[in-house]
């Protein structure tokens, strides 16, 4: 794996940015984002770093923008770890700009790198906490298993459910936000065997609240997220690049097909008892 580009689509900003430079131990780093400045600003930030970071131009909901960031990864070499981090939020977009982005741009990034990431490597997606709170019924069931069929993105939408937990009043757009988190965590396991045919892994994250510009979005509501956690604070983005460059060591390459959740307990707390 060692010398392989490391990829991180959302590498411009927050989580994305901390766990590319810390996959840059593992070889040179491409990032990719839609903002040029924010590109440009998180290059010289890992440049500064002693990072050898490559910046390219990317809208992961456009295949032929994700087509022409790998062309570019292979420019730099062999093709390693792809860590898919880029996603909007349901406090910065609507629920059409929310699946275009997290579902159907998370299907660009795994059908596109997947037949060019080398044997031994992983793709990583970030899905969220706020994911297992949706469950797909047997029609979303049926209907995800075939992420690449004409009109996915529409009929995605068209088959959302109400959703009742974890609390009252959900607005469409947090429905959309949560099933396509879901949908990255369903997405990934349904890669599992494809991938490990190559020799390769595959598995998503499932952050709780970190400290990043999208976590931002929720400021009025900071103090009560953070009493939903066990310690009564935020993740911070370098905890979770740590666990990425866990999961991605060769050490531990029996890790494939699943969600691992890092949240500080909060998913735990909400929905088991806890002892006193
Ligand atoms: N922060 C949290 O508490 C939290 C909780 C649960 C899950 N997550 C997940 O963790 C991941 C990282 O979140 P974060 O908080 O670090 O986010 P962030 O700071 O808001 O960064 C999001 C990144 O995604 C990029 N992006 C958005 N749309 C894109 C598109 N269409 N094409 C390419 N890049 C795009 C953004 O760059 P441009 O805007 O320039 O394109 C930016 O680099 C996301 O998948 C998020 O859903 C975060």
């Amino acid at each position: 794996m060692e010398k392989t580009v490391q990829i991180v689509t959302g590498g411009t900003s927050g989580m994305g940015l901390a766990t590319a430079r810390a996959v840059s131990k593992y070889g040179p780093v491409l990032i990719g984002g839609r903002n040029e400045q924010r590109l440009q600003e998180a290059l010289e930030s890992l440049r500064a770093s002693g990072v050898d970071a490559h910046g390219a131009r990317l809208d992961v909901s456009d295949a032929s923008s994700v087509r022409a960031f790998a062309k570019t990864a292979q420019s730099i070499g062999a093709i390693g770890n792809v860590i898919h981090a880029a996603a909007v939020d349901m406090d910065n977009a609507d629920v059409d700009t929310i699946v275009r982005i997290n579902v159907e741009g998370t299907i660009n990034i795994g059908e596109t790198f997947y037949p060019l990431i080398q044997q031994g490597c992983s793709l990583a997606n970030y899905s969220s906490v706020t994911g297992y709170y949706y469950q797909p019924n047997s029609e979303e069931i049926v209907l995800w298993s075939n992420p690449t069929a004409e009109g996915f993105g529409e009929a995605f939408k068209g088959a959302l459910q109400v959703v009742d937990a974890p609390d009252a009043q959900l607005t469409p757009r947090m429905v959309a936000y949560f099933a396509s988190k879901n949908f990255v965590m369903f997405y990934t396991k349904a890669n599992a065997e494809r991938f490990g045919r190559k020799n390769c892994r595959v598995f998503s994250v499932a952050p709780g609240s970190f400290m990043t510009p999208m976590l931002e979005l929720q400021a009025d509501n900071f103090d009560s997220i953070k009493k939903t956690t066990v310690f009564g604070r935020f993740g911070e983005p370098e905890e979770m690049a740590q666990l990425f460059v866990d999961l991605l060591d060769p050490r531990v390459s029996y890790l494939t097909g699943c969600d691992v959740l890092m949240d500080g307990g909060m998913f735990a707390k909400r929905t088991v008892p806890q002892l006193s």
